[in-house]
């Protein structure tokens, strides 16, 4: 049975949508149908094909009472949009369907996990949200909850813990056909941990431990996590609110932790070995993968950050947009990250140059546009002096441009779109540190008109960031103080 909410959330995204062009939206990442969305949710493989909900306010291009939008795709890249999956029309999540998760129950129908928000008085005017976990299934479009929700809430934490910050259950099947899932929460000190759930039916859920404690360490509350396999160690990518910088490696404010280590199963303990950040430039938040049928582990991000959402007016027919699907790999103790390989059926229309020496700025005939994927490799000329900094701008026009710019004395890469068109008072630049061997540096960037994506040496960092810029503006350059020799292969995409 469908509420009225819903069944309103449905008419009102059907109508709205059509209003906004297709040449409005990126090609190949997933926006809202229609106004606000931020994480992506329940990123799984039902029935054939990909399915992807995210977090949704249909009515403004704003952050409001949290929906589960839905789209569904066979590629991960060209998606369809289905009809609202999940609306806060119950007592139990009527302020918000927050973050969650999909599996597979042994029937074949589709099974949710998010999390149900409701408004609990405190004093005067003051309210906190209660946070609970629920169930929901369906068929992959329709989606009952169930009537037993919720199915974990404050009895279910350890002593001492928030029930305020108790959410974004990501479930899985364990290699028996029982469930497993972990949840964000608040101890007793103020920042995060995770907990370790356990269940035979998908229903009934126990607490099993306490899988990993920040102790203050990575920013405080933990949003979002995941826990997975990889090539022999486990992962947990988990998004840390409130941080502090470390160096280069984590900045201030929400960010992306990944920690890698051992999993003893049996006793739902985790032993960390290795951490980092997932993401290195300004807009990546909240990932969450899924296990491909060939095996593949494959990641998608919000590509956005919560600091800096305003730089794009609310009055935009829609806000918000995902990360290119990434697949996953561990490689000497690290995450790697590289576009799924579906991704390189839409390379259209190659270009080459070959070792061109820049020196002040060069243009190339035919390198321009705003739908790219450009692979870039830069290194000293030979028996030259290492150059001082060389730079890529894209999305440029006599007014604006978006760049990366190297230092390899440093090993410093630089994204900034302080000259994108932004007119907000906001981050506009990041610095990562990068791994160069005599001023040699390997980019592949990846343009989808309102975004640039850039892996790293092969995957082994990747830097992302919202871009509005006009869409007229699709100049590339490239500029070097000394010189830099640089290898290009760009193609369009469609
Ligand atoms: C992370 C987050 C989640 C929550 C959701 C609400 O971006 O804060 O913790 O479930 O967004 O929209």
């Amino acid at each position: 049975m469908t509420s009225q909410t819903l069944r309103e959330a449905r008419k009102y995204e059907e109508t709205s949508e059509k209003l906004i062009g297709k040449e409005e939206r990126p090609d190949f990442h997933l926006t809202p149908r229609t106004g606000w969305m931020n994480d992506p949710n329940g990123f799984s493989y039902y029935k054939g094909r990909y399915h992807l909900f995210y977090q949704y306010y249909p009515y403004e291009s704003k952050w409001g009472p949290m929906h589960w939008g839905h789209a569904v795709s066979s590629d991960l890249l060209h998606w369809e949009y289905l009809p609202c999956a999940l609306a806060p029309d119950e007592a139990y999540d009527r302020d918000g369907i927050f973050s969650g998760s999909a599996a597979v129950l042994p029937d074949g129908r589709q099974l949710l996990m998010y999390t149900g928000v409701l408004k609990e008085h405190q004093e005067r005017d003051i309210y906190r949200e209660v946070q609970t976990q629920c169930m929901a299934v369906g068929d992959g479009i329709d989606y009952e909850k169930y009537e037993q929700n919720p199915v974990l809430d404050q009895r279910d934490i350890p002593e001492g813990s928030s029930r305020f910050d108790f959410r974004d259950p990501k479930m899985w099947m364990k290699a028996d056909g029982t469930y497993a899932c972990v949840v964000g929460n608040r101890p007793a000190d103020g920042s995060g941990q995770i907990l370790l759930y356990e269940s035979a039916d998908g229903f009934q859920w126990k607490f099993k431990s306490i899988l990993v404690s920040n102790h203050d360490r990575f920013g405080k509350m933990w949003e979002c996590p995941d826990f997975f396999e990889l090539d022999g160690k486990w992962v947990l990518l988990t998004s840390p609110q409130d941080m502090l910088p470390e160096g280069f490696e984590y900045h201030n404010g929400n960010g992306t932790l990944c920690l890698i280590g051992d999993y003893d199963e049996e006793n739902g303990s985790f032993k960390e070995m290795q951490n980092q950040s997932v993401d290195y430039g300004i807009d990546f938040y909240a990932p969450q993968t899924v296990a491909a049928p060939d095996g593949r582990r494959i990641m998608i991000g919000w590509m956005q950050n919560w600091d800096a959402c305003g730089i794009r007016s609310p009055e935009e027919p829609w806000f918000g947009q995902m990360s290119l699907p990434r697949e996953l790999s561990l490689k000497d103790g690290r995450l790697y990250q590289r576009p799924v390989r579906e991704f390189d059926a839409m390379r259209r229309n190659k270009i080459e140059y070959a070792d061109v020496a820049v020196s002040g700025v060069v243009k190339l005939d035919g390198i321009k546009g705003r739908k790219v994927d450009m692979e870039l490799t830069v290194r000293p000329e030979g028996g030259q002096e290492l150059y001082q900094k060389f730079a890529v701008r894209f999305a440029q026009d006599d007014t604006y441009y978006t760049s990366l710019s190297f230092r390899p004395r440093e090993s410093i890469l630089k994204v900034d779109r302080k000259f994108s068109g932004s007119r907000r008072a906001i981050i506009h630049q990041r610095r990562s540190l990068v791994n160069t061997a005599d001023g040699e540096l390997k980019l592949r960037i990846i343009l989808d008109r309102f975004s640039v994506e850039v892996f790293v040496n092969d995957g082994e960092q990747v830097m992302s960031a919202a871009m509005y810029t006009r869409q007229e503006a699709d100049g590339i350059s490239f500029f070097a103080d000394g010189t830099a020799n640089i290898d290009v292969v760009k193609y369009e995409l469609e």
